[in-house]
């Protein structure tokens, strides 16, 4: 379907122009080359995408099961929109969720081994809603009230942006602190200098830009032993990592001593949404505590209902994850055999090094212009000239689609010099 965007009514007055400074911003950015128009896709996006008439093979999008694509998925959704309807119609505090969110928090109980679950619109609302509410003061009257000002919040560097946001409100070297990438000594360093009883300490189990796995076990142990709440953001891992005969096992073992598992639904569920599952005392006063909750819609029913559908299966039919994975074990391989840089994780995410940010730039629109659709990260995603080429295999690709992503990668390469 085409929507016309000239049909739409311009403004009756014409505000004061670029106050803000946003257009001169924009305008040297685009310039420069540190951003670019976002495209848009026509049809729908999955192992394949298509921008302004041309397809692009996508290693782009972490929807990267392909159910999307999946047409008894989609009958499903359908069926589902049918019973729930397609919205509840507002927030929670207006008339509360539906039966389609509350047994897809049953099943994330289930799944966690955790006491109790709130769902949320998105992952990054699950996030900004745990900082709210952990460091929320309300007070109904004097004998209601709570204020958790006090608290003290540790967090890896390379935590999501989500994360960072949510605790955008607390003074650094107070109430706020940060340790090294995944280093349980730079945590303990942090901590032993920490005396108050409020502080949580925040990590993620697969980092988005690198692939990097949290030291799960030994980020724990300096956890308790310093009296600390954990919040893990299983954003990346969640239905992918945790059976014995995947890579991380012994992780996600550790991972069921973590005071909160953070989830979200958009990326091997492959839909949208996000959780909080953990001891029913602290995740219960969520729904209303963390604002993200309470005063904006839930997660649409029918994505609801299909979470629960889609996290069914990939409980069930093991065999579906387990393929992916060798897939993406096969294609690291051959990545690595070309002499391509990546980081040092066996995770799914595949990152290829290549350092300058309009080096980075240069390949991504040098492989967008041959037929392939990758994002990289760098500033302000990872640290200035830390670029990658973030990799994502689609379940769908065939070989075919590796052979001459790799081929166009090496001729990039050629070129670019990474
Ligand atoms: C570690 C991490 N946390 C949270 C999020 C946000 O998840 P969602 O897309 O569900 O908002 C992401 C998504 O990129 C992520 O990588």
């Amino acid at each position: 379907m085409e929507i016309n965007l000239s049909n739409l009514a311009s403004p009756p007055s014409s505000p004061p122009r670029d106050v803000f400074g946003f257009n001169a911003f924009l305008e040297a950015a685009v310039a420069r080359g540190y951003f670019y128009d976002f495209p848009i896709a026509n049809g729908s996006s999955g192992s394949r995408l298509h921008h302004g008439g041309r397809e692009l093979v996508n290693f782009a999008s972490i929807s990267f099961m392909g159910f999307q694509e999946n047409s008894s998925v989609m009958d499903y959704f359908c069926a589902a929109a049918k019973e729930y309807g397609l919205v509840t119609g507002g927030s929670r505090a207006t008339q509360g969720i539906c039966m389609a969110h509350a047994t897809l928090e049953q099943t994330m109980n289930h799944l966690t081994g955790m006491e109790h679950t709130v769902t949320f619109g998105s992952g990054l609302l699950a996030n900004i809603g745990f900082l709210n509410a952990m460091t929320v003061q309300f007070k109904f009257d004097s004998d209601c009230k709570v204020d958790n000002r006090d608290a003290v919040f540790i967090l890896d560097r390379d935590c999501h942006w989500s994360l960072w946001k949510g605790a955008s409100h607390l003074e650094h070297g107070k109430s706020l602190f940060s340790f090294q990438h995944n280093d349980p000594a730079s945590l303990e360093a942090t901590l032993s200098r920490i005396t108050v009883k409020k502080k949580v300490v925040i990590f993620e189990s697969v980092y988005s830009s690198d692939g990097s796995v949290a030291p799960m076990g030994a980020l724990l142990d300096v956890c308790e032993k310093h009296g600390a709440l954990s919040y893990v953001d299983d954003a990346n891992g969640f239905m992918i990592y945790g059976p014995p005969n995947r890579p991380y096992h012994a992780e996600y073992q550790e991972m069921r001593r973590a005071t909160f598992r953070m989830v979200s639904f958009s990326k091997a569920v492959g839909l949208e949404g996000g959780a909080i599952s953990g001891p029913r005392e602290y995740v219960q006063p969520f729904a209303f505590l963390s604002g993200t909750a309470i005063f904006t819609a839930a997660m649409q029913p029918p994505t609801a209902a299909t979470a629960v559908h889609l996290l069914e299966k990939l409980n069930s039919e093991p065999e579906l994850m387990d393929n992916y994975l060798a897939k993406v074990a096969q294609f690291r391989g051959r990545l690595l055999q070309e002499g391509f840089r990546l980081y040092d994780s066996e995770s799914y995410i595949l990152s290829i090094w290549i350092g300058q940010d309009l080096v980075a730039e240069n390949v991504r629109q040098f492989l967008a212009s041959n037929g392939f659709a990758v994002p990289v990260f760098r500033y302000p995603a990872v640290q200035r000239n830390r670029a990658v080429l973030r990799v994502i295999l689609n379940d769908r690709h065939s070989s075919r689609d590796i052979e001459n992503f790799i081929a166009m990668l090496r001729e990039a390469r050629r070129q670019f010099g990474f």
